[in-house]
């Protein structure tokens, strides 16, 4: 496994390996895996759907502090670089990017890529405001840089798959997005590297959000006939229930255009529904979601 941490090695690696292939007369196909690093089977499983489909798999690992508020975790952010090389390795990645803050931002960066408030408004962009410029900004950066064919995205961060889509499409960047499923511990919570700051007790009250939200899917499942109010007083009912629990947000919206339902609107009518859920346990911020359709998820 290759291991770079500047852009310009990364890029002359790339090019070699796109040229060797090229003198077989073959096309070298690149799958590319972002990520913050301290990886869990969620990132795991991104990086294996992309060696089953491509030549070539690079991971990037970056805490990219543009994508984070004052406020929020960038120092204390998890990393564990030793373990993500580990994981790295038996995934069979090929190349990993592991960019310092310098390299990737040296003194006079003045463009960002911003979508708009209509898919970068709402949910998680409405508690975290500037935090999909960051990301839409990082991820464009290194998609120039490693110029997948195939870039893996978690719909963990489902609002994040939407926006990066609608960005590709926008900006007719030549590579294409492919959502993979959320993965959770058995007991339901969704891994996240943040889950390590939860205490115990907050991990256990955790489990509400999972569980709820399967309740939810459930009755659509079987009925079909929640609105988007009822799904939303359920899950808030349940939320409030919990003492170490404190709401974010509870939204229903289509997916993936993020328009939000009316109340009285059912889910599950037409189209793929998102409901989506950020829900504080003490200073650990979490988010969950499921998308549901007419046929059923
Ligand atoms: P990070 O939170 O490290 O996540 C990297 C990728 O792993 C994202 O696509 C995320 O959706 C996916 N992922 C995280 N938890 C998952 C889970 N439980 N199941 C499936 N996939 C999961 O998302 C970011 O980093 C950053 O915003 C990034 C895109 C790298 C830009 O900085």
């Amino acid at each position: 496994m290759n291991l770079f941490r500047n852009i310009q090695d990364l890029r002359q690696y790339l090019k070699q390996e796109r040229l060797k292939a090229a003198l077989e007369g073959k096309v070298l196909e690149t799958g590319f895996v972002p990520t913050m690093g301290y990886l869990h089977e969620g990132h795991a499983s991104l990086l294996r759907e992309a060696r089953r489909n491509n030549d070539l798999v690079v991971l990037s690992i970056f805490v990219n502090p543009i994508q984070f508020g004052p406020n929020e975790d960038f120092e204390r952010y998890p990393r564990d670089e030793a373990k993500d090389l580990q994981l790295a390795e038996q995934e069979g990645v090929d190349a990993v990017f592991l960019p310092s803050v310098g390299e990737m931002y040296p003194a006079q960066t003045l463009t960002k890529i911003t979508v708009s408030q209509q898919l970068t408004g709402g949910l998680c962009g409405a508690s975290r405001p500037g935090h999909f410029d960051g990301v839409t900004t990082v991820v464009s950066k290194l998609f120039n840089i490693v110029e997948p064919e195939r870039a893996y995205f978690g719909q963990k961060d489902a609002q994040q798959v939407a926006v990066i889509t609608q960005m590709v499409k926008d900006l007719n960047m030549p590579v294409q997005i492919v959502p993979c499923p959320i993965r959770r511990e058995e007991d339901g919570l969704a891994l996240s590297s943040r889950n390590v700051y939860l205490a115990p007790a907050e991990r256990e009250a955790a489990l509400v959000l999972s569980r709820q939200l399967l309740h939810v899917q459930e009755l659509i499942n079987e009925g079909g006939t929640l609105t988007a109010g009822e799904a939303k007083e359920t899950l808030l009912h349940a939320f409030t229930a919990e003492p170490l629990a404190e709401v974010d947000y509870v939204e229903v919206v289509r997916f993936p255009g993020l328009q939000p339902l009316g109340d009285s609107e059912r889910i599950a009518q037409d189209g793929e529904v998102l409901v989506a859920v950020a829900v504080k346990f003490g200073s650990t911020r979490l988010i969950d979601n499921v998308i549901l359709s007419k046929k059923g998820v």
